[in-house]
């Protein structure tokens, strides 16, 4: 039977998981793909740690240094799991120049330099796989380029952040509030020790750049998103947001548009029966909508060790496949249909809004607050001023905003932020209704 001699760079949390079920489910792939996966070497960054490794795995020649695996004769596949930015970018450039195929997930580097890398894939004529940057162990990546070739994507809603989803079900069912519901996440083992990405919004935009990228046709830039985390969200806002019908999720929003392409990750009120909103816990959800598909909805773990290393040797499967048969695979390299190549500015992102203002509780209020939002060209759509006072004579505000451009919504915010009224800063969140 034909071996492919795989090269694994990084032995951590997806780098182990790999190891351990291409060696425990050998035969099986040799059964489906009539060929070997052949582990044959590892780099990490410290040799002498212990590691969870199969005991077939003594064979496999382990460095620290990851050039030793992109030299290597026998490796045809480079799996890039180190993650991080410079080392990873060389090391995925040095294969690609070997002529080696490359499988990473690295999300944050194909955010920040996707489009250096899949030029240098262009031309040395040697693919990139990353199904396993985006929602783990969902196969969207090869949904979006395989199963969906007959459709232009009008949008995609995800939930593609484990952690965050984590963390806001927590505060939705226990009531908890955000700090205490990360440091539960982190006792579990669903939050890193340096949540920061997870939390502040970037992890998800990081998937939704890519995601983003593969449908329309030019990789956006970074600053080309409005990106919110789950920090700004309160058990508050969670306990409003359900007696009015809704519920929080961090949402990722990707839609074509004929200005072009707008994307965004924030805080956002879903309609409670609302599919999306019954993804609970660690679990991703993709939507995607297609012109002739329709909405179609993925599900499943985002992350860990196992179902992400089932995504990598989805792409090990078919990188070995191509070897073997001496084509192109059906799904190599960066094949966007082009159709839109912008990316709408943030400010032009229009969306409803949540809005908590913390205001006197006097005579008059909702009107100043009525007459700000107006002069904006923002409606108010309903809304509920609890009876409950936070202390003395200071009252909540919940408001349910019309369809507003995220430049309007930031200038009327900083005018009610300066009325007399007003207490503290104003608590905005999206709405996403999923209409077209
Ligand atoms: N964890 C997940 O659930 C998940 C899900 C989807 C995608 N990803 C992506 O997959 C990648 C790996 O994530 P992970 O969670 O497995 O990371 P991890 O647990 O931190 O493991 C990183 C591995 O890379 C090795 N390494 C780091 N820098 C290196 C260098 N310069 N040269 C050689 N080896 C180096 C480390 O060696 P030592 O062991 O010696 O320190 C370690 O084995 C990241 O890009 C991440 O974003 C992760």
């Amino acid at each position: 039977m034909t071996s492919i001699g795989i090269g694994l760079c990084g032995l951590g949390t997806v780098g182990q998981g790999v190891c351990e079920h291409l060696f425990g489910n050998r035969a099986l792939l040799q059964q489906r793909l009539g060929l070997d996966l052949a582990v044959v070497a590892a780099a990490v960054r410290d040799v002498a740690k212990p590691r969870r490794l199969p005991a077939d795995a003594t064979t496999v020649r382990i460095t620290g240094e990851w050039r030793d695996v992109v030299d290597d004769p026998r490796v045809r596949v480079v799996v890039e799991l180190i993650g991080g930015l410079d080392d990873a970018f060389d090391l995925i450039l040095a294969a690609l120049k070997a002529g080696k195929t490359v499988v990473t997930g690295n999300k944050a580097l194909l955010a920040e330099r996707g489009a250096e890398i899949f030029a240098e894939s262009e031309r040395q004529g040697v693919p990139v796989f990353f199904e396993a940057s985006t929602a783990g162990g969902i196969p969207i990546i090869k949904a979006v380029r395989e199963a969906f070739v007959v459709n232009h994507f009008l949008s995609f809603h995800g939930i593609v952040n484990g952690t965050s989803n984590y963390i806001l079900s927590r505060m939705t069912d226990a009531g908890l509030e955000f700090a205490d519901a990360l440091a539960e996440a982190q006792r579990e083992g669903y939050a890193e020790a340096d949540p920061t990405l997870d939390v502040n919004g970037w992890d998800a935009a990081h998937k939704a750049i890519i995601l983003a990228s593969l449908a329309y046709g030019s990789w956006l830039r970074p600053a080309d998103l409005s990106v919110a985390g789950i920090d700004l969200v309160s058990a508050d806002d969670i306990r409003f947001a359900r007696q009015l019908g809704w519920r929080v999720k961090l949402l990722a929003s990707i839609r074509a548009r004929d200005a072009g392409v707008s994307a965004s990750v924030w805080p956002t009120l879903i309609p409670a029966g609302h599919v999306l909103a019954s993804v609970n816990g660690v679990f991703n959800a993709i939507m995607v909508r297609g012109d002739v598909v329709g909405d179609a909805l993925f599900y499943g773990r985002g992350a860990g060790g196992s179902p992400t290393a089932s995504a990598v040797i989805s792409d090990l499967a078919d990188a070995a496949t191509a070897l073997v048969s001496g084509g192109v695979p059906r799904c190599s390299g960066f094949r966007p249909h082009a159709l839109y190549g912008r990316a709408l500015p943030p400010g032009e992102l229009e969306s409803r809004h949540y809005l908590r203002l913390a205001v006197d509780d006097v005579p008059g209020v909702l009107g100043q607050v009525a007459g700000a939002l107006g002069a904006n060209g923002i409606g108010i759509s309903s809304a509920l001023q609890p009876e409950e006072h936070d202390s003395g004579d200071r009252a909540q505000l919940i408001l349910m905003l019309d369809r507003a451009k995220e430049s309007q919504m930031q200038r009327a915010v900083a005018e009610l932020e300066a009325l007399p009224c007003v207490r503290g800063t104003a608590k905005l969140l999206r709405v996403e209704s999923f209409g077209s």
